[in-house]
């Protein structure tokens, strides 16, 4: 064998480790991959969410005071001075608190320890005020079980951006809701265009990397556009930047712009 054969050789043998070495990570990675999604997602709705519920708190106590005037299209619960809520992305509840008392609510969530959480779970005291009808796990975007009408106002709060299809989820809204019944949305929407953050939501988007991390959430939908178009008989609505301390600053920072509003069936 030449010296030329050998060089060749080692050259080969030496390739040959590298490629095993990345094809081995590369399988862990990928072996790995979906229990990273589960874990980062799970303490980001633990963790993040739950910081962003209470810096929104004060906001959504001021908006969650049109609850106070809403008489029931349901005659029973007329009689009882109740309403009926109908919340798509319930969760762990954090909007519960600013229902009235004897509320019946219509949990929507597509995560299936929903029932743990609400019913079962060690905060489960603090939903005692409110009646849970209701909870059904699965996507906003399609409710069939629930009936044409049958509810006088529909939540969502940082719900829409994970939503399969924000314009069926919100024809659906339209759908359930009683005539003249209220929508109130609490939404995350992009940056102003050609500012950095603007660019970042647009790339961590659209490579698929931020949806696949965190339950499909898009940072570059604006839903106001859709509800606009959503056939609502009146809305209001007001922008507003979430601000305060976060364990995550990157996170704020990547979904701080909301809007507030109420939109009338
Ligand atoms: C970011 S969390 C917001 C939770 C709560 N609304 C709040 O403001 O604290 C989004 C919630 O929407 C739920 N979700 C995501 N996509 C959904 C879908 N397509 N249909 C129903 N629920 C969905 C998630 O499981 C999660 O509970």
């Amino acid at each position: 064998m030449s010296n030329n054969d050998l060089w060749v050789r080692d050259v080969l043998a030496s390739y040959g480790i590298i490629a095993l070495i990345i094809l081995c990570i590369a399988i862990w990675i990928i072996q790995k991959w979906s229990t990273v999604r589960k874990d980062t997602y799970k303490s980001y709705l633990l963790g993040f969410e739950m910081e962003c519920a209470e810096l929104s708190s004060p906001y959504k106590e001021h908006l969650f005071k049109a609850l106070r005037y809403i008489v029931s299209n349901d005659q029973v619960l007329r009689s009882m001075g109740s309403i009926r809520i109908l919340e798509i992305g319930v969760k762990t509840g954090e909007n519960i608190q600013f229902y009235p008392e004897g509320t019946h609510l219509i949990g929507v969530d597509w995560n299936t320890k929903l029932g743990e959480y609400l019913v079962k779970g060690n905060r489960s005291w603090q939903f005692s005020h409110i009646i849970i009808e209701r909870l059904i796990i699965g996507d906003g975007s399609s409710m069939k079980k629930v009936l044409t009408g049958c509810v006088d106002v529909v939540v969502t709060t940082r719900s829409l951006c994970s939503v399969k299809s924000v314009q069926s989820t919100l024809q659906e809204i339209r759908r359930v809701l009683t005539p003249g019944g209220k929508y109130i949305f609490v939404e995350h929407v992009p940056e102003k265009e050609s500012t950095f953050v603007r660019w970042l939501q647009i790339v961590l988007t659209q490579t698929g990397i931020w949806p696949s991390l965190f339950g499909d959430c898009r940072l570059d939908i604006n839903c106001v556009t859709d509800i606009k178009n959503a056939g609502f008989k009146k809305i209001s609505w007001t922008f507003l930047d979430l601000d305060g301390y976060v364990s995550h600053p990157l996170y704020l920072t990547l979904s701080r712009q909301h809007v507030f509003g109420i939109a009338t069936r």
